[in-house]
């Protein structure tokens, strides 16, 4: 993911995103050259700290603010020039934040993203963004947020369209009243989030026809050279002689053969005793297989590879900032086809891991290669696993589409992960995966059924891939939900969100903390 990533083979179409310059400043507003100057405005401001910008705008921002067009409500947007001598850029967003005690380093990030998407809105390119004072959000929090928030405004989601380019960011200052080393660090650890997140979008993005499993497999491995990580492509033959009798069930159906991606980032400073397992589901693209789903809405199927997206552009991401950890990732990548040697319901597949599955519903796939993923994450050695998965539409159901599920044990493990999309500003609440729902995946011949009914769907799912993390800490994230928006916010425009991405990097950033804690008690 170098600074403007590109995919040449698509010349006649744009990019999907820019990474634009970021750079740090402490100077005054007034003295930021910029086409286009974002500043937060509190729902309670007292714009004592914006006497010189109401100044600028010939008392433009006060008058508004009295006759109820300035609110600070947040995410409304208003627009105002800036005409004076002594006032270096000529336009200014003011983007509401809510309260000032409320404010958070999620609220500034997406008020990053509504103001970059403004700046991109009027075709301006050099954009200014301002950190209030005097808010709960700390500095170094702050740098990191904004350069998260203008990289995610920089993203196209329809770029597929030929006809003119959209308009970029090509350079945004960021203004935080402290630019010291840690807020410098801060920024750039940032900048490569939002970079990250806006890679596994544009994978996610990608039709079925373009990203076909052996095509996931080369641009997840070229993206692992380019950040320094060790990459291995299993093919079938590979997959076979280790007995992923699931990874190839599902691929039967398909006139495309499977892959799966393993990248290892092995630094010489990293935490004693643990290696973190990633494990993502890829299926680049689910029909149901013979137990075939209905065409309304199938053609959204193409973002199941969304979870394998986030595990490649996490592992990137990890490896630029050489989080201090071991990490293995790992991508079981496949179509789900109803071909004519396709898997059937009432088939056995055996799994890896030599447990029996029998088949009642074939489009319950993704379990199955995350199964195989999961063991093989274990004979690599991880001692912590986090699996992430367009998984069940039973999650959806649950939690709706802005709230990721969170399954595993044990509760602490669990927990880090929360803490870890909460500092990542992913959306995730944790579901109970008690052992009571196991009765559902009895099955009259083999070891467990793959499908567990309609009750509790999205935890049956989860009791199933329990079934091969061994004793190990595991997390599954259920993104099925929260990989893809359908309907616009003003922080997020439709389509693939780039969710899990930064919540698997903050959460291998943090490894000196949860390796230290004793998980079980
Ligand atoms: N990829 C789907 C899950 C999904 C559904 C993701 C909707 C995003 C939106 C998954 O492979 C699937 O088909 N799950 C089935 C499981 C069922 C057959 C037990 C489902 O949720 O219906
Ligand atoms: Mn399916
Ligand atoms: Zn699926």
């Amino acid at each position: 993911m170098s600074p403007r990533t590109t995919y040449e083979e698509l010349d006649t179409m744009h990019t999907a995103y820019r990474s634009p310059a970021i750079t740090l400043t402490s100077q005054p507003s007034q003295d930021l050259h910029a086409d286009l100057l974002i500043i937060p405005v509190f729902s309670d401001d007292d714009f004592a700290d914006l006497a010189s910008l109401d100044a600028a705008s010939g008392g433009e921002v006060l008058r508004a603010r009295a006759r109820g067009h300035l609110t600070g409500k947040l995410f409304d947007v208003f627009a105002t020039a800036t005409a004076s001598a002594n006032w270096k850029t000529p336009r200014v967003v003011l983007v509401g934040a809510g309260g000032r005690k409320d404010f958070t380093s999620d609220s500034l990030r997406r008020v990053a993203i509504v103001g970059g998407l403004a700046a991109r809105q009027r075709r301006l390119t050099r954009i200014a963004i301002v950190h209030r004072a005097g808010t709960p959000v700390a500095s170094e929090q702050a740098a990191q947020v904004i350069a998260e928030g203008v990289c995610l405004a920089n993203f196209d989601g329809g770029s597929y369209r030929t006809g003119p380019a959209p308009s970029w960011i090509d350079a945004a200052e960021v203004s935080v009243s402290d630019d010291g080393a840690g807020v410098r660090e801060a920024l750039e650890r940032g900048h490569i989030l939002g970079d990250a997140s806006n890679h596994a979008r544009t994978l996610a993005n990608a039709p079925g026809n373009e990203l076909t499993p052996r095509v996931f497999a080369e641009r997840a491995q070229a993206l692992a050279t380019e950040a320094g990580l060790a990459s291995d492509v299993l093919d079938e033959p590979r997959m076979a002689a280790l007995k992923m009798g699931m990874v190839l069930g599902v691929a039967r159906g398909s006139q495309e053969p499977p892959r799966l991606v393993v990248l290892r980032h092995d630094p010489p400073n990293a935490v004693p005793g643990v290696v973190l397992g990633l494990v993502g589901k890829g299926i680049t693209f689910d029909t149901g297989g013979i137990s075939i789903k209905p065409a309304d809405n199938m053609d959204k199927m193409k973002d199941d590879m969304s979870g394998g997206a986030a595990v490649i552009c996490a592992m990137s991401a990890i490896a630029r900032l050489k989080a201090p950890v071991r990490v293995v990732g790992i991508v079981p990548m496949t179509e789900n086809m109803p071909g004519g040697k396709a898997v059937k319901p009432g088939d056995i597949l055996t799994s890896a891991a030599g447990k029996t599955v029998e088949i009642i519903n074939t489009d319950a796939e993704g379990r199955l290669v995350l199964g195989d993923g999961l063991w093989y994450a274990r004979e690599l050695g991880a001692t912590h696993l986090v699996d992430v998965a367009t998984l069940t539409g039973a999650c959806v159901v649950a939690l709706g589409k802005t709230t990721t599920g969170l399954f595993g044990a044990p509760d602490r493990w669990v927990d880090a992960v929360r803490r870890a999309s909460v500092r990542a500003g992913d959306r995730s609440w944790p579901m109970p995966v008690f052992d009571d729902y196991k009765d559902q995946l009895k099955s009259e011949i083999a070891d467990f059924t793959n499908t567990g009914g309609r009750p509790g769907g999205a935890i049956t799912a989860a009791l199933f891939l329990k079934e091969f993390t061994g004793d190990l800490p595991w997390v599954h994230m259920d993104i099925a939900g929260t990989a893809w928006a359908e309907e616009a916010k003003p922080y997020q425009p439709k389509g693939a969100t780039g969710v899990g991405v930064r919540t698997l990097v903050e959460l291998a950033l943090d490894a000196a903390t949860w390796s230290a804690q004793n998980l079980k008690d």
